[in-house]
Formats: C-alpha cells, structure tokens, sequence
C-alpha cells in the first residue's frame, strides 16, 4: 500500500527559483511530488526540475496542460518527456487525436494524464462557453466523456475534480490514475477562492483518487510542513 504522504501532489504554483527551492527543502520528506507548472516552468526552465532532483527524492509532474494541434502537443509532449518528469499533463479538449499523437509517441516511462474539466469551472462558465446543458448541469457527464476519449487515446490517467473521481474509475477500471485538485481540509481558509468543486483529502482518496493537487492550504499555512503531515494523517485515517 502506498504511504500517505506519497498521495500528496504539492504545486510549486511561485515564479522564483529561490521561492520554489525553499518550498522543496521545506516539503521534501513530506509529500510525494512536487508539480511544476506553467509559470514556474515558464520562468525558470528545466533546470528547476534537476534542481528538485537534487535536494529530495519527491517525483515530478510536469503540468503543462498541452492543448494545441495534435503534432504540436506530440513534439511538445517529447520534448518534456526529455526531463523525465513522472508525469506531464495534456488538455482533452482537441479531441483525441492531440491524445493519441502524445501517447504514441511516449520513448520512456513519462505517464501522460488528461486535463478533463478545470476544477474552476463551473455551470455558470460551461454555459458561457457554449456548453449544452446535459454537460453545464451535471459536470460529472462532461468529465466522463473526456475520461473516456483519454482513455482510449492510450492516456494513463486524468485529472479530475473529487465530484467525479468515483464515476471515472467505476466506469473506466481502477488502473485508470485519477489526480483531483480543488483540495480543501475542513482546518483551511483560501481567501478569495477560486476552486468550485472542492473536496477534502479524505473524500477524494475515498472517491478512489490516487493523487490529490494541494497548494494554497499548505502553502499558505503558518508552518507548511506541519500542514503537509495533517493532510497526510487525514489520508492515512482513511486508507
Ligand atoms: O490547492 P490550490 O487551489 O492552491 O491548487 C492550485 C493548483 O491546482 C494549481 O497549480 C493549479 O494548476 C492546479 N489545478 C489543477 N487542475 C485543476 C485545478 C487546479 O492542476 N483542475
């Protein structure tokens, strides 16, 4: 069995490299990967990856949630895989073939997870964006036709909020990774919060997550590994 901590994705969501060095020393024997996505990624390139190496031996998950055409996302996908991160994220939303174009061309053991609906949106935003209706109301449809499409793209997971997390795997098989952000333990207070389909660490691994996104709960908390064990203490209660 997986140990608790080892559920626990930490986002290094901050653009210095210094920021994000002091996050790793703080957190490194306290969680299982460190996510590194765009805006860290963007500023300080892929050294900040053999840096984390260096100081811990947390894994990597490289979000970059691709989202292009579907040749685009495969040399951008081979580039990434180049780092050995243990993960790298795509978007679904150009349909299965970006998809399939990265996962066939996968030359190591890089796991590629499908982005299927942002935690941050909601019904009110799905309609804007032209969603029908059967989709904007229950999210959950929406997240499964994309977990789908992923699956049969040869994806070896998504990321999905906790809402849905119990659906994806009894309809696509447990070996289907299933990552939820929109993270928040009772003890936390995000002020001006941006995540809507929130659940706690607990509800999300029993929902069946086999990684939980949390950032701003730890990383905004008085003393962040200190956080990191409470959150880790919750899973392990469930497991
Ligand atoms: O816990 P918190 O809200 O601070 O986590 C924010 C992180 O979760 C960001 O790095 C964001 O990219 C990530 N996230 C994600 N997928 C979503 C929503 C948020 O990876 N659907």
């Amino acid at each position: 069995m997986k140990e608790a901590k080892k559920y626990i994705i930490f986002p290094l969501d901050m653009p210095t490299y210094d920021e994000a060095m002091n996050y790793v020393e703080l957190l490194g024997g306290c969680v299982g990967l460190f996510k590194v996505g765009l805006e860290l990624f963007i500023s300080q390139g892929p050294k900040i990856l053999t840096s984390i190496r260096n100081v811990c031996d947390s894994g990597i998950f490289l979000d970059l949630k691709l989202h292009d055409i579907p040749v685009t996302v495969k040399r951008a996908f081979l580039a990434a895989c180049q780092h050995g991160p243990d993960f790298v994220t795509v978007h679904c939303d150009e349909g299965g073939e970006s998809l399939k174009s990265a996962a066939g061309s996968n030359p190591g053991n890089t796991k590629i997870l499908a982005i299927t609906v942002l935690t941050s949106l909601d019904r009110f935003k799905l309609k804007e964006l032209g969603y029908e209706d059967k989709f904007a109301e229950d999210i959950s449809v929406l997240a499964l036709l994309k977990a789908r499409i992923a699956k049969a793209a040869g994806c070896h997971g998504v990321v999905c909020s906790g809402h849905e997390v119990a659906m994806i795997k009894r309809e696509l098989g447990n070996e289907m990774i299933a990552v939820t952000p929109g993270i928040r333990p009772a003890w936390s207070a995000v002020s001006h919060d941006d995540q809507k389909r929130i659940v706690t660490p607990a509800e999300a691994v029993l929902s069946g997550a086999d990684y939980v996104v949390i950032g701003r709960p730890i990383r905004d908390a008085a003393d962040p590994a200190d956080a990191a064990k409470k959150v880790a203490e919750e899973i392990g209660a469930v497991l």
